[in-house]
């Protein structure tokens, strides 16, 4: 029944949308669901790359088969195991036994921890070729983009790289696969928010993937989420490359949590500071009503990040703990931090956003701020100075060291 989209010569889509799941892991918001690409190639032999989250199976197979028409599948490729792309491996194996699955010596291990798969297996070196006839590909490890087990596969007959979560972004594909045939500026966002939430703790790997890729002259990129590349390579590369090197745009996010409207206050007047110095991209987030995803997105993309919360339990503003939490573990490079907060009879955050600014080991203004109670003359005018001292830093161009040998 399914007429699959083609992607190129012998290449079909056979991905599906995911328009049902509310958060991805279990964790983050997808207001405009997910794909789980899958691309069947049909040669003299027939690879299907990756899968698809189980709960699509039924609409996956119908997929598949529409295309095989009586035809099997010889090779199943697995890029990543995840589930979201591994959920269907057994399903695959009850409608084609013969089917040999293809992966590293670490995903293998994993199909068989996950799935009890352990024949019919064909276990590929780094950059070993796999001849489907006509369509030679080629597997180049990547690790930690996003698991141990990553890989890519780069079909070389037609200059197809199949990237697995790399150049992914959320968001449904809505009647188009290709980037050529869609208005993809929904995606820009979302690839961002992707990359920070899912990707972000592994910037060393993505550059050392991205070293690694750069002698392939592919033409398309066909991820596991979003749209197929054609046209928009060079952006999305560039976009993959600025961020794993954590290097942000001119800009200043400020994060705050605020009980009763006086942390709120201090932040609109740093933002005044900042405002001030001429930074023009200024993102206040309410920690309590923005979800996270889109808060550390928006810490990958600018340079400038100020934090602000009042004292609770002798603590940090739950909120604001947790996403400092998040921040550490993505290990995120080279911003320039302020700080701020305040109490009501004894001041705990302030001490506790110093150990932060001490742990992440950033650029820092000189000036904090602490109020105790209302916000006064005093803290208003420090205030509007901490936003113009981190304004003045985020402005001082940082030096690209891609460009210093
Ligand atoms: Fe889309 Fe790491 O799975």
């Amino acid at each position: 029944m399914f007429q699959n989209i083609t992607i190129a010569k012998d290449i079909y889509y056979v991905g599906v949308n995911d328009r049902q799941k509310s958060k991805f892991e279990n964790m983050i918001p997808l207001p405009n669901g997910v794909s789980y690409n899958s691309y069947l190639i049909i040669d003299e032999k027939i690879a299907l790359i990756d899968t698809v989250d189980i709960s699509f199976g039924n609409i996956f197979i119908d997929k598949i088969q529409s295309q095989l028409k009586d035809r099997k599948i010889d090779y199943l490729i697995i890029n990543h195991m995840e589930p979201d792309h591994s959920g269907s491996i057994r399903l695959m194996r009850k409608y084609f036994p013969d089917m040999i699955i293809v992966g590293n010596n670490k995903t293998l291990g994993m199909v068989e921890g996950f799935y009890g798969l352990d024949d019919k297996i064909l276990e590929i070196k780094d950059e070993q070729i796999l001849s489907l006839g006509v369509h030679k590909l080629q597997f180049h490890f990547t690790p930690m983009v996003h698991w141990p087990e990553t890989m890519m596969t780069y079909d070389q007959t037609v200059k197809v790289l199949f990237s697995g979560d790399s150049f992914g972004a959320f968001g449904n594909l809505d009647g188009a696969i290709v980037d050529t045939e869609m208005n993809v500026d929904k995606y820009w966002d979302e690839m961002a928010r992707y990359y920070a939430n899912i990707v972000g703790k592994y910037g060393a790997a993505v550059q050392k993937a991205l070293k690694k890729l750069t002698p392939l002259p592919f033409e398309i990129i066909c991820s596991t989420h979003g749209p197929v590349w054609k046209e928009n390579i060079t952006q999305v590369i560039d976009i993959y490359d600025q961020m794993s090197r954590y290097q942000g745009n001119e800009g200043v996010v400020i994060v705050y949590g605020s009980m009763y409207g006086i942390t709120e206050l201090m932040a609109e007047t740093v933002a005044q500071g900042i405002a001030e110095v001429g930074i023009k991209e200024i993102i206040i987030h309410n920690v309590s009503k923005t979800d996270s995803s889109y808060i550390i997105r928006d810490i990958f993309k600018y340079r400038g990040l100020i934090v602000g919360s009042p004292t609770y339990s002798n603590e940090l503003y739950p909120e604001v703990e947790s996403l400092l939490r998040k921040i550490e573990i993505r290990g995120v490079k080279n911003r320039i931090f302020g700080y701020f907060g305040s109490f009501t009879w004894a001041g705990a955050s302030v001490k506790r956003l110093e150990t932060f600014m001490d742990t992440m080991k950033w650029k820092t203004a000189e000036i904090s701020v602490e109020e105790k109670q209302g916000l006064k003359i005093d803290n208003y005018q420090a205030c509007l100075e901490l936003g113009r001292q981190v304004a003045i830093l985020v402005k001082i161009p940082i030096i690209d060291e891609k460009h210093c040998g």
